[in-house]
């Protein structure tokens, strides 16, 4: 069978990859913790970025990642893989794949195994994958590992299978995503040309003969000039798809679904509605997967590029989102809802109800603190009087440091403001609204100890942003401005730690 036909250069690739394995224990011993997360995905030590090949292979979920074991910044990238059997905790696994061949290695700028996917062909667990080499001719193709056992993977010898992008002109082909329908395999890639980013289709039956099918969907100017990460799959009723991206120079838009249509006759995507899939300022690059349960489940890189990043200088970089479970409503919105397993990560817990909010000043509740919490808040607006409500949370003893969380009622919007939130960035995410029929307003908070992803309007809207308080700062207190309102129930509780 073709797929078993590997390179005969697997010896270099597997001296690089037990050497980057070497520097990883090494360096995990010196990190600094003191933003390290509770339960958040993380890498041993090096740099993180996009989540790639997301699978659930085998009875376990597989999550590889955009890595530099060496250095906590970007270089050469690698392909850190983690598993996990719960989509809660996660096993570090040997580093899959590391730049060894002319097509993925060499030159002085970006380079190594880029972004990409996976898929099970027969039984082998086949990696998708961009070879990048700044400066090269071309620049990107698209290549194929492949491993019977799950944790050692060969670089093909027919690679790249996809030698160079359709147009000899263009801005980016990168980041392939195959899926199989019926007796075939899709590819959307990430392409831009002339300014408009596309998302273009391949078809094959054996994952290295590749036919050029044309754009899926591309920008109508407004929409970025290059779609990196993009990824096209089924949700909801009949042949509704979801085209996720993450479109380049739109600022400070970086992510976009489409939903709509795919057909798989001509290989168009019918855009009906767009939107944000989540609206905070670290959000990048999310990938989903489809397990044995039928869930499409989503996960990004939580941070992004250009931002200041502290952990840095700690010897380390990056983390992933929550899983959250993608689903179709009726209007053709998406909701992404963190998975029900992370029930598992609930320790003590605080129950209040009937809390009144007045005016002026700060409500805190009696053992509402922390850095590793859940937080459900149940506020019935239908009563309310007041302008804005919301919380303060990792707020300093003194009351100087925060991050605010506020619902604006009039003007029908979420906003997460980090300006006072410590370290790193600054800045105020915002995300349209409307507060339910009944006039109450859920929120669902995930606080770790660098990050919060924030959940309202029953998943239609996510706020995830990275934070770095002083850890001593773990105060919450919430409020009314301008008049009353009430929150009619709140639960929270502590979460445990992963590692
Ligand atoms: C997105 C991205 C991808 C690329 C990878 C390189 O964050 O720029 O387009 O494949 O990161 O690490």
């Amino acid at each position: 069978m073709i797929l078993e036909n590997a390179t005969s250069k697997s010896g270099r690739h597997q001296a690089l990859i037990a050497q980057a394995d070497e520097a990883l224990k090494e360096n995990r011993g010196t990190l600094d913790t003191t933003f390290r997360l509770n339960y958040h995905m993380m890498p041993p030590a090096g740099w993180m970025n996009d989540p790639n090949g997301l699978i659930y292979w085998q009875g376990d979920y597989h999550l590889f990642y955009q890595h530099d074991p060496y250095q906590a910044k970007q270089g050469p990238m690698h392909w850190g893989h983690a598993k996990s059997r719960d989509l809660v905790h996660w096993e570090h696994l040997p580093v899959a794949l590391a730049p060894s061949e002319d097509y993925d290695k060499g030159g002085n700028g970006g380079q190594g195994c880029w972004s990409g996917s996976a898929v099970d062909h027969n039984g082998v667990l086949a990696l998708i994958f961009t070879g990048h080499v700044d400066g090269k001719k071309p620049e990107e193709a698209q290549c194929l590992a492949t491993s019977v056992d799950g944790i050692t993977f060969e670089k093909h010898a027919a690679n790249p299978v996809i030698a160079d992008s359709p147009d000899e002109k263009r801005f980016g082909f990168r980041d392939p995503k195959v899926w199989k329908h019926e007796d075939l395999w899709y590819m959307v890639v990430g392409y831009g040309k002339d300014g408009l980013g596309k998302g273009i289709i391949y078809t094959s039956s054996d994952l290295l003969y590749w036919e050029y099918r044309g754009a899926a969907a591309e920008s109508d100017g407004t929409m970025g000039d290059m779609w990196e990460c993009p990824d096209l799959f089924p949700l909801g009723e009949g042949d509704r798809h979801v085209l996720l991206i993450s479109p380049m120079n739109i600022a400070p838009i970086k992510n976009l679904y489409l939903s709509g249509k795919f057909d798989y006759e001509s290989c168009r995507f019918e855009k009906q509605h767009m939107e944000q899939i989540d609206y905070g300022f670290d959000f990048y690059a999310p990938q989903t997967l489809i397990d044995d349960q039928g869930r499409r489940i989503m996960i990004a890189w939580m941070n992004i590029w250009g931002a200041a990043m502290p952990e840095q200088a700690h010897g380390w970089l990056g983390a992933m989102t929550l899983p959250r479970e993608l689903t179709m409503a009726a209007d053709g919105t998406v909701r992404s809802h963190p998975v029900p397993e992370l029930a598992s990560l609930r320790g003590a817990h605080v129950s209040a109800a009937s809390i009144t909010l007045a005016g002026s000043g700060f409500t805190a509740v009696d053992h509402v603190q922390g850095d590793s919490l859940e937080l459900d808040i149940v506020f019935d607006l239908s009563q309310a009087d007041a302008s804005e409500v919301g919380l303060r949370i990792r707020c300093s003893d003194d009351g100087s440091s925060y991050t605010e969380i506020r619902y604006a009622l009039a003007e029908q919007k979420l906003y997460m403001d980090r300006n006072l939130g410590g370290a790193g960035d600054g800045g105020v995410s915002e995300a349209p609204l409307a507060p339910s029929e009944d006039g109450r307003l859920l929120l669902r908070l995930f606080i770790d100890r660098s990050s919060v992803e924030l959940f309202a309007g029953e998943g239609r809207v996510a706020i995830t942003n990275r934070l770095y308080p002083d850890p001593a700062n773990v105060g919450i207190v919430f409020f009314a401005l301008q008049g009353t309102a009430i929150i009619e129930t709140l639960d929270v509780w502590e979460l445990s730690s992963i590692w």
